[in-house]
């Protein structure tokens, strides 16, 4: 036992809190095959299809501008809750994508990407005892957090028979009475779910029945395709009060590790993040912020993603379709969500996601992620690495034989 083991929090001290996670856990496994496998047959490539960022560099125009702002002198200082000329593309983004016009730079404010926002928000509203309704699976970080802080986390699981939305007509009263956030998240990772209207109107009026504050995660909002057009909770009316909406750069613009979201919500809202954010840290560097308020004034370059993320759903869905996987292209974001095979044929049952997609990777070296906790599913992602429409049909039929070699049963 190290000295550390006797003073760590008590939020820390059960070190199961990590080792064990299944979320961790499952990552490391895939990394341990992938690394074996690789050293076994170090002359064939991984396809990689599990990769959960873009494949492709942010535009050059966006860099050109964050390479002229890094060189003047007052973009050298502490950022604290961000420069208004952010604030000012924000607003104006949210009314060319969304058609929201009635923002104001009060009601927005940056985040050092959406992950660290989600990390602040529970400071917010958690005391101890206090619930987080958290869609699962998914992106885990409100939850996580509200348990550092003393509150507990409630799974709604989007299952396929709900159409990957959370029934929230069935949640215990006691839970409901306890229960101070619901985090939602569509387009959604990894279902590929996205959202409807009359979706955004009935959480609303969950919410505000129930004074559950709606904290809607939009990371893929404008990766959408065939013409589904990008939805915001505030086109309903009335949200504002019971929301806070949350929009990244990073998957949209190619920028996840600059590090550069927005939080939009009422005015209040706005306030007691910025509060807790004021004193956690001292904003994004302000030539990234410049080079982001010019991605999000020309907002018109996420078309060349959606362009290449579409073309890519077409071909993949038509091979896994062909290899007897049951996929259908999402209406955005960029995974493709399938039900596991049985099997091999006259061979092992897949028990559980994690086993398939384990077997997948040891026999033919392609990287998927598995998830279990409403069924069982595989995650294919389009951003795996292709230069070109050539290189995209190299792997695609790489992919299709290596499948197909497996003798999957379905
Ligand atoms: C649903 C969801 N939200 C948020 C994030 C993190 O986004 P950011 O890069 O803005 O922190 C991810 C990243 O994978 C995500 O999938």
């Amino acid at each position: 036992m190290d000295s550390i083991d006797s003073i760590v929090a008590n939020r820390f001290g059960n070190l199961s809190f990590f080792s064990t996670s299944s979320r961790l856990y499952k990552f490391e496994k895939i990394k341990n095959i992938t690394t074996r496998v690789k050293l076994k047959h170090p002359n064939i490539n991984l396809i990689d299809m599990g990769v959960g960022e873009p494949d492709k560099m942010a535009d050059e125009s966006i860099i050109n501008i964050l390479n002229l702002e890094a060189r003047k002198p007052e973009n050298r200082f502490y950022a604290d809750n961000g420069i208004l000329e952010f604030q000012e593309a924000a607003c104006k983004y949210m009314k060319n994508i969304y058609n929201i016009d009635w923002l104001t730079t009060e009601n927005i404010i940056h985040g050092i990407g959406s992950k660290s926002i989600l990390s602040m928000i529970p400071l917010g509203f958690i005391n101890p005892g206090d619930i987080c309704l958290m869609t699962v699976p998914g992106y885990p970080i409100l939850g996580t957090y509200t348990k550092f802080l003393g509150g507990e986390v409630y799974n709604l699981p989007l299952c396929e028979e709900n159409g990957f939305f959370p029934d929230l007509e069935n949640i215990p009263k006691d839970i409901l009475k306890k229960s101070k956030l619901l985090y939602i998240n569509y387009p959604n990772n990894p279902t590929g779910q996205v959202a409807t209207k009359e979706f955004y109107e009935y959480v609303v009026n969950f919410g505000k029945k129930n004074n559950i504050f709606i904290i809607s995660d939009l990371a893929y909002g404008t990766l959408t395709y065939d013409g589904y057009k990008p939805l915001s909770i505030f086109n309903i009316d009335g949200s504002i009060d019971i929301c806070m909406e949350i929009h990244s750069l990073s998957k949209s613009f190619n920028m996840t590790g600059w590090r550069l979201a927005f939080v939009v919500g009422s005015k209040k809202a706005i306030k007691l993040y910025s509060t807790i954010k004021g004193h956690t840290d001292s904003g994004q560097f302000r030539a990234i912020q410049k080079a982001g308020a010019y991605a999000l004034d020309n907002y018109y370059l996420t078309d060349i993603n959606r362009e290449r993320y579409s073309r890519r759903f077409n071909l993949l869905v038509e091979v896994l379709e062909e290899v007897g996987f049951k996929a259908k292209k999402p209406k955005a974001g960029f995974y493709c969500y399938v039900p596991i095979p049985k099997g091999v044929k006259k061979g092992i049952r897949f028990n559980s996601a994690e086993e398939a997609s384990l077997y997948i990777l040891s026999n033919s070296l392609i990287s998927t992620v598995p998830w279990d906790d409403c069924g069982a599913f595989l995650r294919f992602s389009v951003t795996y690495d292709a230069d070109n429409i050539e290189d995209e049909l190299i792997v695609m039929n790489e992919l299709k034989l290596r499948l197909i070699s497996l003798n999957l049963e379905f």
